[in-house]
């Protein structure tokens, strides 16, 4: 097998065997790394010119019924501190929001059963009433497909629902017996069916993955053929037995999305906050291997750290307009420009 080739075949074909991606990760030099970037870099600007996507991110809830073994908001962490927003709390973060130039709001929470699919499909008109021109992206776990068909109904257009891992082994490992694998899946193409913009998604470098594990994430991406997809570095949290792991690696993850980018030549790849807050440069980085999407956090101040999926997260001391602003300016510094667009998924 031969390196050159296989980016030249991610580049044309957009593919690659599960040996070859195996074979890639493992074996991807510093030259290679940059063959990578480069070719990813350039498809992105070929379809995103230097225009970067902003999506406001504002996180409703810190209850969640789950019980992850990485996530910090996990049901047995009796140290998290659990807050709600309310729906009047929700509609002023957009109101903030489209004032700063998002079009977008993401409304991201752990699996809480106060948001009803009553609740949340009010939430949703009042948005969309009061913001005829944005999207709304939900991002609120595994609700099932009848929940989904509401939520489609009163207006959401996009939702995110990571798979986490594409191995069944590996995903029991992460999470109690009571989550699977295969459901998460079911629920991601009821997702797309539905006609959302829908994302999946992975961390790099959790618990037990092997590079194997990482191919077969690259494979179901393939399969499933989602509009968005959010990658970042796996980060301990020190109220979870996995405090003691290592964090994910910068270079698999940016190496990752510039695959993720050529595999995936208009998808919408986020340099997201955990790639932010294993490096300083991590979201510029990010851009520069392929990612087209930040998402600043739109949250009221007071909740901000409270929702701490992991240890050190950035941002939480931050308003939304100083968010924006720290985040055009690290843009501009690398050439790109933050724009007011929806950035939906073109074909
Ligand atoms: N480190 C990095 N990412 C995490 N997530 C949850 N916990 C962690 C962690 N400790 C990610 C998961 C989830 C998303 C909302 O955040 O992939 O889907
Ligand atoms: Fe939030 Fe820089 S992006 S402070």
């Amino acid at each position: 097998m031969n390196m050159e080739s296989i980016i030249e075949q991610l580049r044309t074909n957009r593919t690659a065997s599960r040996e070859e991606l195996v074979f890639l990760l493992e074996n991807c030099g510093d030259t290679e790394r940059e063959a990578l970037r480069k070719a990813a870099q350039e498809t992105a600007l070929a379809h995103f010119g230097n225009k970067i996507y902003i999506r406001g991110l504002i996180e409703i809830s810190s209850v969640c019924k789950n019980d992850c073994f990485y996530c910090g908001l996990r049901r047995s962490n009796g140290n998290a501190v659990r807050y709600r927003l309310t729906k009047e709390q929700i509609l002023s973060s957009c109101e903030k929001g489209y004032a700063l130039g998002f079009r977008t709001f993401v409304l991201q929470g752990g699996e809480d059963g106060c948001y009803t699919d009553e609740a949340v499909c009010d939430i949703v008109r009042s948005i969309k009433e009061r913001f005829p021109d944005c999207a709304v992206t939900l991002s609120l776990g595994e609700r099932g497909e009848e929940s989904f068909r509401r939520l489609r109904g009163a207006g959401a257009d996009r939702y995110l629902l990571r798979h986490e891992t594409a191995d069944e082994a590996h995903y029991a490992r992460l999470h109690p017996a009571n989550m699977s694998g295969a459901e998460r899946q079911r629920q991601l193409f009821a997702l797309k069916r539905l006609g959302f913009q829908t994302g999946a998604g992975f961390m790099v470098g959790s618990p037990y993955q092997t590079t194997e594990n990482l191919a077969d994430d690259l494979l179901f991406l393939k399969r499933l053929e989602p509009q968005m997809c959010g990658i970042g570095p796996f980060i301990p949290h020190k109220d979870t037995d996995f405090r003691d792991m290592p964090q994910g690696s910068l270079t698999m993850t940016l190496t990752l999305l510039a695959i993720i980018r050529l595999m995936h030549p208009r998808i919408l790849l986020p340099a997201t906050t955990a790639l932010g807050t294993i490096h300083p440069k991590g979201r510029e980085m990010g851009i520069l291997y392929g990612a087209n999407v930040v998402m600043p956090n739109l949250s009221p101040k007071e909740h901000r750290k409270d929702y701490a999926l992991y240890d050190n997260k950035i941002c939480t001391g931050d308003e939304a307009a100083e968010c924006i602003r720290c985040l055009s300016a690290r843009m501009r510094s690398i050439g790109y420009q933050i724009v007011t667009d929806r950035g939906d998924y073109r074909e």
